[in-house]
C-alpha cells in the first residue's frame, strides 16, 4: 500500500514538472517568437542531394523527386503526375534543357536558357519574414522578389516547403544530403536530339514554361 501510494504521488510530481516544464518552454517560445534572430540567412543549398518533393500545382498533384547536383553542374525534376504520366526536367548549368518523357509517346523539348541552375546560396538574398509554423514545423520564412516563400526548419535547417506566386507549393518529404543519381540516368534520350530545328522555338518555350517544372520556371523566371 505504502509503496502504491508512493508511486502515486511519485507520478504526480513527474506530471507536474512536465507541465511546469511546458509552459517554461511555451514562455522560452514566446520569447524567441518576439526575439527573432536578426536577418538569419537561409541555409545554403548541400552541393548534392536528393528529396522527395509532394507538390499541390494549383490543384494539381504531383510527387517531384528532385535530384540536385551542384558539383556536375546538372539538377533533375522527375515529376510523377496524379495517375498521370512522369515528366523529366533534366537541366545542364550551361543553360540547355531538356523536358522530356520516357513512354511510347516520345515527347522532348529542349530549351536554352539564359542562365544555370540554381547555385547553391541561391536565397543569400532573400527578405526575413520571421517565423511560422508550416507542416508542423517552426519555420524561418524568407521571400524572395516576390517570386517564393521559402520555409525552413529552425532547428534541423533542413528545408521544410516552398511556395510560388502562382501558388504552386512544395512540401519537403525527404531530404537526403550527399545523395547522387547515377550518371547513366542523366541522359536524355536520342528522339531529343532529333529535331532540331524545335529548339528555340519561342511558341515552344513558352508553352515549356507553362510547364510545371519548379526549377526550370525558377531559373527561367529568375535568371538566377
Ligand atoms: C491545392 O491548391 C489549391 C489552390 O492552388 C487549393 O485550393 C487546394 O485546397 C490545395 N489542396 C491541398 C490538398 O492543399
Ligand atoms: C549542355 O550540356 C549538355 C550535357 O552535356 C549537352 O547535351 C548540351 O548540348 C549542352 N548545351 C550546350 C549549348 O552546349
Amino acid at each position: 500500500m505504502a509503496s502504491a501510494s508512493s508511486f502515486a504521488t511519485k507520478a504526480t510530481n513527474s506530471i507536474s514538472l512536465l507541465f511546469f516544464i511546458s509552459i517554461f518552454s511555451l514562455s522560452i517560445f514566446s520569447i524567441t517568437s518576439s526575439n527573432l534572430p536578426n536577418n538569419p540567412i537561409p541555409t545554403p543549398w548541400p552541393h548534392q542531394f536528393h528529396s522527395i518533393l509532394v507538390v499541390n500545382n494549383s490543384g494539381s498533384n504531383q510527387i517531384i523527386n528532385l535530384w540536385y547536383d551542384w558539383t556536375n553542374g546538372r539538377n533533375f525534376n522527375i515529376i510523377r503526375k496524379q495517375l498521370g504520366e512522369v515528366l523529366y526536367d533534366l537541366e545542364w548549368n550551361n543553360g540547355t534543357s531538356f523536358y522530356y518523357t520516357l513512354d511510347s509517346n516520345k515527347k522532348c523539348k529542349t530549351v536554352k536558357f539564359e542562365v544555370g541552375i540554381l547555385r547553391p546560396n541561391w536565397l543569400e538574398d532573400a527578405n526575413y519574414l520571421g517565423q511560422q509554423k508550416v507542416d508542423g514545423f517552426l519555420c524561418n520564412v524568407w521571400e524572395k522578389v516576390d517570386f517564393i516563400w521559402y520555409y525552413e526548419d529552425v532547428v534541423t535547417k533542413k528545408p521544410i516547403h516552398w511556395v510560388f506566386y502562382t501558388g504552386m507549393e512544395a512540401h519537403v518529404m525527404t531530404f537526403e544530403v550527399g545523395a547522387v543519381l547515377e550518371d547513366a540516368n542523366w541522359q536524355a534520350p536520342s528522339y531529343c536530339f532529333e529535331k532540331k530545328e524545335k529548339e528555340d522555338n519561342p511558341k515552344l518555350k513558352s508553352s515549356v514554361n507553362g510547364e510545371s517544372s519548379m526549377e526550370g520556371f525558377l531559373r527561367g523566371s529568375m535568371g538566377l
